[in-house]
C-alpha cells in the first residue's frame, strides 16, 4: 500500500480497513444486507434499470484494464456485488475500495477475501466521497459506479474526483438516469422517498462531468443507466 498518497487523519480499524478519523456513519449501514440482496438480483436490474449485472462488471473490467500502472480508487464501492471478481483478478494493482458505510465495505471485503489469493495491495477505506483523504492529483483511475445520483449537488462529487485524479488520469462513472420511462418513474418514486437526489437525464449528467474538467472519451446510455469514461483535463498547481 502506498500510504504517501493519503492525508494524515487515517486510522486502521481492522486488517485492510482504514477510516478517516471522526467520520460520521454511512446511511447504508442499517440496510446493507437487504440492499446487497436487492441490487445483486438480475431480475431487479433488468426490470427496473434495463441492465444486466454483466454490464456493470464489464465496465469495471474496462477501467481496470485501462490502468497499466498507478493507483485505482473505487469511490462508493458498496458491497462489490458486481466488481469483486474483477478486483480479485487485478489484485496486484494498487487498489483503494472506498465507501462511507462500514457495513457495505465489510460485505465487500468478505466477498473478495474468499476468492483473492493475495489482499496485500487492496485497501478498504471508509471515507466520504465529497472529502476524500487522498492528496491532490495522486490517483490514476477513479471508478465511480452508481453514486452520482445520490447527491443533490453532483458537481461537488465530480470536483472532488478531479481534485484527486492525476492530470490525464481516467474516470469511469455510471449513474442512474431518467432516459428510460420505467426507470424514470421508479427514480422519481425513490426521490420522493428520499433515497436518491433529484433525478437527471444522461445529457445533464454528461454536462456536469464535462463542466468540472473531464474530457469525455466514451458516453453510452443503456436503459436507466449512463456509462461515461473520460480523462482529467485540468492542470492544477500541485502536480506531482
Ligand atoms: C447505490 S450504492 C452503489 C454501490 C456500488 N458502487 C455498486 O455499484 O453496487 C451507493 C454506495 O455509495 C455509498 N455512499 C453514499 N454516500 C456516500 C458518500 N458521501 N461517500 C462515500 N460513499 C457513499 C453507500 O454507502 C453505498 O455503498
Amino acid at each position: 500500500m502506498n500510504q504517501e498518497l493519503l492525508k494524515e487523519n487515517i486510522t486502521e480499524i481492522e486488517e485492510n480497513i482504514l477510516e478517516v478519523e471522526g467520520l460520521h456513519k454511512g446511511e447504508y449501514d442499517v440496510q446493507a444486507v437487504q440492499y446487497d440482496k436487492l441490487i445483486s438480483n438480475s431480475l431487479y436490474n433488468k426490470l427496473m434499470w434495463g441492465n444486466v449485472p454483466k454490464d456493470y462488471s464489464d465496465f469495471c473490467k474496462k477501467g481496470l484494464k485501462n490502468n497499466n500502472k498507478g493507483t485505482i480508487a473505487d469511490i462508493g464501492c458498496g458491497t462489490l456485488s458486481f466488481t469483486y471478481k474483477a478486483y480479485a483478478e487485478h489484485y496486484k494493482k494498487d487498489l483503494y475500495l472506498c465507501d462511507l458505510s462500514y457495513e457495505m465495505l465489510s460485505i465487500g471485503k468478505n466477498r473478495i477475501e474468499n476468492i483473492c489469493e493475495d489482499m496485500s495491495n487492496i485497501i478498504f477505506l471508509r471515507s466520504d466521497a465529497l472529502d476524500m483523504p487522498f492528496k491532490d492529483n495522486v490517483v490514476q483511475t477513479v471508478l465511480n459506479f452508481g453514486l452520482l445520483h445520490l447527491f443533490d449537488n453532483p458537481s461537488f462529487l465530480v470536483k472532488e474526483i478531479v481534485r484527486i485524479l492525476k492530470p490525464k488520469g481516467q474516470l469511469f462513472l455510471t449513474s442512474l438516469c431518467t432516459d428510460r420511462k420505467l426507470s424514470a418513474k421508479y427514480l422519481n418514486f425513490l426521490h420522493k422517498k428520499g433515497h436518491v437526489a433529484n433525478p437527471l437525464n444522461s445529457t445533464e449528467i454528461r454536462s456536469i462531468v464535462e463542466e468540472n474538467g473531464i474530457k469525455i472519451t466514451m458516453f453510452k446510455v443503456k436503459g436507466g443507466m449512463v456509462y461515461i469514461s473520460g480523462t482529467n483535463n485540468t492542470y492544477t498547481q500541485q502536480k506531482i
